[in-house]
């Protein structure tokens, strides 16, 4: 098994889902956590939890939409723990909306919290993550590469999400900083269980969300690729656009 002894890892959107099974998957194998989240509340019931259980964390009360807060955290997290060898971008909001009633505001939101903050939180990390040859991995979705319909604004920021990703894994290969990305398809989680169709939807395009396997992937499933992706057994792997999605997008 993996160990993350000695490790440092940022984590985004830790007070649920996915981003709350990263962290803890991480400080089961030894690491250091910054478990950053919008959700105070939800934030500090999990961090409680962890600190009841022995687990090395330290929680964050971050928005990752807004850059300056961005740094102040990264900042935070240098000045906690001396160093930063994995980031993990996993926070992201969705909604099921048809085009016409897609809001600019909602455009903007959903680009924001999704796409741009994975720029703010790798673009702070990376001198960090230079000193120790550290690594990304960002979570985008299978919205980041099929179109999925209802999604107009979430695939665009998830699209973007694989996109930059790319880009910044060829651009640092020879730095040795790593850059994957995960997409998930349907993961049981508080986002997934809130999204419902738009009244009048297509239930034949529809269907293309739904995955062939069931049932859905555990938030924990999806923390064990990332984890995979973060540790020294994917020395060599990097660019990669890892689909964990139960067959939904293979047809
Ligand atoms: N659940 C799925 O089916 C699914 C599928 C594909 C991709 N994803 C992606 O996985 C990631 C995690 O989603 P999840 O399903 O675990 O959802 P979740 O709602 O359980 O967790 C998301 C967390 O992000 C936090 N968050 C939201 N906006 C934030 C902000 N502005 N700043 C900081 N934190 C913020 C929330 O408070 C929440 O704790 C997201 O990026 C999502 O797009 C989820």
């Amino acid at each position: 098994m993996s160990t993350f002894e000695n490790k440092v890892v940022f984590v985004t959107g830790a007070a649920s889902g996915i981003g709350h099974a990263t962290a803890a998957y991480f400080m089961a194998r030894g690491a250091q956590v910054f478990a950053t989240d919008l959700n105070t509340q939800g934030l500090t019931q999990a961090v409680s939890q962890w600190h009841e259980q022995g687990l090395p964390c330290v929680a964050y009360t971050l928005d990752v939409s807004d850059p300056s807060a961005c740094e102040n955290a990264m900042s935070t997290c240098l000045e906690q723990f001396g160093r930063l060898d994995v980031l993990c971008n996993v926070a992201g909001i969705g909604q099921l909306t048809d085009f016409a009633s897609l809001s600019i505001e909602d455009w903007e939101r959903v680009l924001r919290v999704n796409a741009s903050s994975v720029f703010y939180l790798c673009k702070f990390a990376m001198p960090h993550l230079l000193a120790v040859q550290g690594n990304i991995v960002n979570v985008a979705s299978t919205a980041g590469v099929v179109g999925l319909p209802y999604n107009a604004g979430y695939c665009a920021s998830k699209g973007a999400v694989v996109q930059f990703s790319k880009a910044l894994a060829v651009e640092y290969a020879d730095r040795h900083v790593r850059v994957n990305v995960v997409c998930p398809g349907a993961v049981a989680t508080p986002l997934a269980k809130q999204l419902q169709p738009p009244p009048n939807a297509n239930m034949s395009l529809y269907q293309r969300m739904y995955p062939l396997v069931q049932p859905v992937a555990t938030p924990n499933e999806i923390a064990h690729t990332i984890g995979y992706l973060a540790s020294d057994d994917a020395r060599f792997v990097t660019g990669t656009v890892q689909i964990i999605d139960g067959g939904q997008t293979a047809i």
